[in-house]
Order: structure tokens, then C-alpha cells, then sequence
């Protein structure tokens, strides 16, 4: 197929390429992810399995706002991660729709896809993923680097991200001289640094202790109100799931249900 991405810019160019789709079909999709941050229509993801395939997901419709603090929440296998990883452009639909940031995911080239992960999303794992080798400082000022942004410039922004997650003390230590809870810690700073619009967090709180889950769920719930940040979790972690303003539990691959807590101002 000839067509690569769906913004407003080359709309011409995708009415071109695929016919069928009408012009006016594309500009009411246009219009309707305008206010979204990610838009799902009608997603499928499955895998091959030998001669037939597994469906890991199906019948996804989602919308989320700027600034949205949400998580996806289901047992294990029921398609968190597999969806995480298709809104981090890290995978592509099979069939359906998947926009993030006004992007399609299913029609970026791999390196639009890394253009659009290097720019606007911060990526926080249940393994923290850090550079055993490298200091706190250059683990946070790594995403910087790609961005060609210079030395002054990031040094002011790494020491900004560190004292989010209360770590300029640690600024030369290495991850193996740091505990879980610090390390996920320097994961959340690496994740925030650029600050991106959207950050997806996979199980980010799977391997620390409570006090420190909540210690680190208080600094993201911090950022996304400071920064107006948009969070999306996977999760199956009461902990997580207590913090969260909007719950979409999955299970067996499709939204089982959607539901906005209600925040009760006398609690702030
Ligand atoms: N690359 C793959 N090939 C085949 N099947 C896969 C692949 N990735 C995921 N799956 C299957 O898709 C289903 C959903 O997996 P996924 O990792 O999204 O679940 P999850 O909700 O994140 O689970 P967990 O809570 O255990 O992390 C599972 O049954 C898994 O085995
Ligand atoms: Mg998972």
C-alpha cells in the first residue's frame, strides 16, 4: 500500500492511495480524534500460531483525553501489555485503528515510529531497563541525547527530572548501587525528562515494596497534575489501581468495562 501516514498535512495523499475511503469519511475521523490524545477504533492484534493465529485482542473502541491518569486492569494474558505496546507504536494493530497523537500507528514506517516514541512518549517498565554500566545521571539524560538538545540545556532538565523523584542525591551512583524503589525512581525520571505528552507504564510498581509503590504512584500523580502529563497504566496492582481516575479492565482481550472514579474535592 502506498500510503504512510494519516495527519491533516497528507490527507490528500491518503485519499489518493486508498479508495476505500471517502474523502469525507477521513475529515470526520479528523475531527473526531481532535480532543484525543489516543483514539482506538475497531482493534485487532493477533499472533501466528503455527498455521492459524491467536487473537489477543479484539473489538478495541477507546478514546483518552490530554491529561488523563488511566489504567488498563485485567488478569494475566487478558491483552494489557499487547495493547500498551500498540499505543507505544513498539507493535502494530492487526485490523483497526490506532491513534496517538494524531498519528496511526499501523501506517508509521519504523522510523516515524521511533520519531514519535524519540519526541513525545516516555516508557516506564516493570524491569526499569536501566544502563547497569552508566551513572543515575546519564541513564536520565539518555532520551536527551537523542533529541540533540545541548549540554547546558540538559543538565538543567536531568537535575529537574531527578528532584521530581527526590534523587539529586544519587546523581553519580550506578544502578547496582541503588535500591528497586530508586531505580524505578530513576526509570520515572528517564520516562519524564523530555517531558512527553504520554507515558505508558507497564507493571511499574511489580517488584517494590508498598511503601515505596505508593512513594512513586504520589510522584506520578505530582507530575501528571503539574505537568498535565497523560498516564496510561497496565496493571493488575491494587496499589496502582487505587491512584487511577479512569479504570478500562480488559479481559480476554476486550473491554469488559469503563469506568471514571469520582473525585471527591474535600479529599485535595
Ligand atoms: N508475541 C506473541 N506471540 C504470541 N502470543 C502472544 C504474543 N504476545 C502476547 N501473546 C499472547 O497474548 C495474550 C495477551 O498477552 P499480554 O502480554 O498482552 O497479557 P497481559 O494482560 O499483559 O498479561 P500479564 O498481566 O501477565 O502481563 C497472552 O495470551 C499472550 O500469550
Ligand atoms: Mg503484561
Amino acid at each position: 500500500m502506498g500510503h504512510k501516514t494519516l495527519s491533516v498535512d497528507n490527507l490528500a495523499v491518503y485519499v489518493q492511495c486508498e479508495s476505500s475511503v471517502t474523502k469525507k469519511e477521513t475529515l470526520k475521523q479528523m475531527t473526531m480524534d481532535n480532543n484525543a490524545i489516543i483514539q482506538i477504533r475497531d482493534l485487532t492484534k493477533s499472533f501466528p500460531m503455527g498455521k492459524s493465529a491467536f487473537t489477543a485482542l479484539s473489538d478495541i473502541n477507546l478514546s483518552l483525553g490530554k491529561g488523563e491518569f488511566t489504567g488498563l486492569i485485567g488478569p494475566s494474558g487478558s491483552g494489557k501489555t499487547t495493547l500498551l505496546n500498540i499505543v507505544g507504536s513498539l507493535d502494530t494493530p492487526t485490523s483497526g485503528e490506532a491513534w496517538v497523537l494524531n498519528q496511526s500507528v499501523g501506517r508509521l514506517t519504523a522510523r516515524e515510529a521511533a520519531q514519535l516514541r524519540k519526541e513525545s512518549l516516555g516508557f516506564i517498565f516493570q524491569s526499569y531497563n536501566l544502563l547497569v554500566v552508566h551513572t543515575v545521571f546519564e541513564n536520565v539524560e539518555f532520551p536527551l541525547l537523542l533529541l540533540k538538545i545541548g549540554a547546558a540545556e540538559r543538565r538543567k532538565m536531568v537535575m529537574d527530572a531527578l528532584e521530581w523523584v527526590g534523587l539529586t542525591d544519587k546523581v553519580r551512583s550506578k544502578p547496582p548501587q541503588l535500591s528497586g524503589g530508586e531505580c524505578q525512581r530513576v526509570a520515572i525520571a528517564r520516562a519524564m525528562v523530555k517531558r512527553p505528552s504520554l507515558v505508558l507504564a507497564d507493571e511499574p510498581t511489580a517488584n517494590l515494596d508498598a511503601a515505596n509503590s505508593h512513594h512513586i504512584l504520589q510522584t506520578m500523580v505530582k507530575l501528571n497534575e503539574e505537568l498535565k502529563t497523560t498516564f496510561l497504566f497496565a496493571t493488575h496492582d491494587e496499589k496502582v489501581i487505587g491512584y487511577l481516575r479512569r479504570k478500562i479492565y480488559l479481559l480476554d482481550g476486550k473491554v469488559a468495562q469503563d469506568e471514571w472514579v469520582k473525585v471527591d474535592q474535600t479529599e485535595k
